[in-house]
């Protein structure tokens, strides 16, 4: 039988690096829910589309076909894999993701993904919206300061531009639009192991999640 195991968390807490791992671990599929949000900000913003008006925007999503192919995203036949990792998209994404309509529009093709077998889901709702008979369920969180930390060194790491106040900023901001919004704010879904990844490494985080996942699925997570 196929199972979903969700980490929720906010941006830096190390939910991407945790999740792929534990997927691998398991040897299951990995849903990087941010990403699908990503392109879809990424579209909507080059094609100048408002969040003003809901018509238009749905008029907009409805033209737009988002697809997950192994690890790339394509939108309408385009793959942004590359494009949809910068600071412009981060803020974009945050944006555009607090609008129902949009969030309305990404909920089937985030919950059709546990038809292709298990799936690590990773994101803001996924415990709580997208997959709230998840299995097992997850809540990565570490401090602003650590988070910002993560991201400065991994910019660091691929010879990107860093600045870590700036980070530390961007990060406050997009916590707070994450978990202000009216639709799905960030929160811990019921039922969730809570985890504060600011002391530990994200092997141990790892670490914590196979066991817990080993303890309440046992007969499938082997
Ligand atoms: O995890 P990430 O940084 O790639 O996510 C990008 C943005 O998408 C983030 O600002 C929050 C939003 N998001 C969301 O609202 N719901 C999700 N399930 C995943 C991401």
């Amino acid at each position: 039988m196929s199972y979903v195991i969700t980490i929720d968390g906010p941006a830096g807490a190390g939910k991407s690096t945790v999740a792929k791992d534990v997927a691998r671990a398991l040897g299951i599929n990995y849903l990087d829910t941010g990403a699908i949000y990503r392109a879809i900000a990424l579209i909507l913003y080059e094609s100048e589309v408002k969040a003003v008006d809901d018509y238009i925007m749905r008029e907009a999503l409805s033209k737009i076909k988002i697809e997950l192919r192994d690890k790339a995203v394509l939108v309408n036949g385009f793959d942004v894999t590359g494009e949809i990792r910068t600071p412009l998209v981060d803020e974009l994404a945050s944006m555009y993701s607090a609008i129902p309509s949009v969030r309305k529009a990404l909920l089937s093709l985030q919950k059709e993904q546990e038809n292709h077998g298990s799936i690590v889901a990773e994101g803001r709702d996924v415990g709580s919206v997208v997959f709230p008979n998840a299995q097992a369920k997850f809540f990565l969180t570490a401090s602003p300061e650590a988070r910002a930390k993560r991201r400065y060194d991994e910019r660091v790491a691929k010879g990107k531009p860093a600045d870590y106040s700036e980070i530390l900023t961007a990060i406050i901001e997009r916590d707070k639009n994450d978990s202000s919004r009216e639709v799905s704010p960030l929160t811990i879904p019921e039922g969730a192991m809570y985890i504060d990844t600011s002391d530990i490494t994200e092997q141990e985080a790892v670490q914590l999640i196979l066991d817990k996942v080993k303890e309440v699925i046992p007969n499938e997570a082997k």
